[in-house]
């Protein structure tokens, strides 16, 4: 099938590159030329395991191709994927205005008959306002189609490639036949489609973001009490977990949510709430312990250091929102590094993929080290914020050696309290009994 992704971003690269990999032929449009220039050359605009490997082969194989004129992309493709961003207004609602650009584009260009699917996150009723923006332009017939993206930042080619359920919102037979041909190889497993209209697709979408949204702040929130009484948050997730009603995943505790899709989807269901005066106070209540989970290490930090924290250095391992990716959007790293600057704290940080992205929000402010212990040498303390997998057992000797404190916080729970002790270091993790350097 003839198909264009237009946005060419984490979802956008993603969804073309597989698609081509399945054997459509496939064009990628974006507005950002450096962008399409570098993805022609092969090189990688955003840091995806496995992606590399895709664009390579399939534009060797002449089934992907790069472009910035969205209008010529339109006409050649039978199917178009909006997959462009759709970030947050200041009242939190989204900001459609790339998202209809583009159907004005595929309006202009409509020269047969086609298939338009918003990919991007979009509130209730924005599929509907995408076909009235295109018909306003175009006689022809065409079809819309709501088929939101669950792909995870750092898993998104396994994501995409086998899909827990893929989601989509029609209005028409068509449409419905064309999408599922188009998602048929993904889904050989037996893993569903899920056919719905337009706007239960849409608000799916939101649904799913707000309650993992939700279940990180409650299960943030349990952390700090589980600190306050002397619980073990670990102990207690492996509780819940086995219950089948709750289940094991995504429960484990941390310095908040961030990233470029939970908090922003949460605003945007929370003002769709309100617009249609139905108040989302569960909503509310997540976002303010989001927020107030990101100062965790920092008080942390600041309760162990007192006034020596003002002048100290202070390693930060992990600047990405998560592991695997070099996305820093709403990174709650970044608010952490900002908190030690404004206490007048030193900062070395170290990220395995994300110095780059992290530089364009920190500039010169910190030191980057190209290595982790780089980073610790002659720090007061260590926080963790990302869970990269070469975080997970460094040389300890080697820490122990170059910090001047020997205080670790860690707001992944990476360590063993009782071993961290063993080995001679003060350690905080989140929702568990701090250790101290055993005598
Ligand atoms: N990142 C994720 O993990 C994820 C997961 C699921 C859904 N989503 C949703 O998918 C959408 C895209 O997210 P993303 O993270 O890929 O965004 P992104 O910011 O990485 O990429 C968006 C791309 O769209 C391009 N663009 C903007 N306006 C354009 C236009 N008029 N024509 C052509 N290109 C244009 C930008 O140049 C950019 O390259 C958002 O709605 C997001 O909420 C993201």
């Amino acid at each position: 099938m003839k198909v264009a992704v237009v946005g060419t971003g984490y979802v956008g690269l993603v969804a073309g590159a597989c698609l081509a990999e399945t054997g459509n032929d496939v064009i990628c449009a974006d507005v950002d030329a450096a962008k399409i220039d570098s993805l022609r050359q092969n090189r990688l605009p955003i840091h995806e395991p496995g992606l590399e490997p895709l664009v390579v082969r399939n534009q060797r194989d002449g089934r992907l191709q790069f472009t910035t004129d969205v209008g010529a992309a339109v006409e050649r493709s039978d199917v178009i994927f909006i997959a462009v961003g759709t970030p947050p207004h200041e009242d939190g609602s989204a900001d459609l205005q790339h998202v209809l650009d583009v159907a004005r584009t595929v309006g202009r260009h409509m020269n047969r008959s086609k298939l338009v699917v918003t990919k991007s996150t979009v509130p209730v009723g924005t599929a509907q306002r995408v076909r009235a923006e295109i018909a306003k332009l175009t006689t022809t017939p065409f079809h819309v189609c709501a088929n939101p993206e669950f792909l995870k930042e750092g898993a998104a080619v396994e994501d995409f490639m086998k899909p827990d359920r893929v989601v989509v919102g029609v209005d028409a037979p068509e449409a419905a036949e064309t999408i599922g041909q188009l998602y048929a190889p993904f889904v050989r497993t037996g893993n569903p489609i899920i056919f719905m209209d337009l706007a239960s697709a849409e608000m799916t979408k939101y649904a799913a973001n707000a309650m993992l949204a939700t279940r990180i702040s409650f299960m943030n929130q349990v952390a700090r009490l589980c600190d306050a009484v002397g619980a073990d948050v670990t102990l207690v997730r492996k509780g819940i977990g086995s219950d089948r009603r709750i289940g094991p995943a995504f429960l484990f505790p941390g310095p908040g949510y961030g990233g470029s899709c939970f908090p922003k989807d949460v605003k945007a269901l929370m003002r769709t709430g309100q617009d249609k005066g139905v108040p989302l106070d569960i909503l509310t209540a997540v976002e303010v312990a989001n927020e107030r989970q990101k100062r965790v290490l920092f008080e942390k930090l600041e309760q162990r250091l007192g006034k020596a924290l003002a002048g100290a250095t202070v390693a930060v391992w992990g600047l990405a929102f998560k592991a695997e990716t070099d996305d820093v959007r709403e990174s709650p790293a970044l608010v952490l590094v900002e908190q030690l600057l404004a206490a007048g704290a030193r900062v070395r940080v170290h990220d395995p993929a994300a110095i780059a992205s992290a530089r364009r929000h920190l500039g010169e402010r910190v030191t980057y080290a190209t290595n982790a212990y780089d980073a610790v040498e002659g720090a007061a303390a260590l926080a963790i914020v990302t869970e990269w997998l070469e975080y997970r057992n460094p040389d300890f000797e080697r820490i122990k050696q170059a910090l001047s404190r020997r205080l670790i916080v860690d707001g992944r729970n990476l360590y063993d309290p009782q071993r961290m002790a063993r080995l001679g270091f003060t350690y905080e993790s989140i929702g568990r009994p701090a250790a101290c350097a055993s005598s």
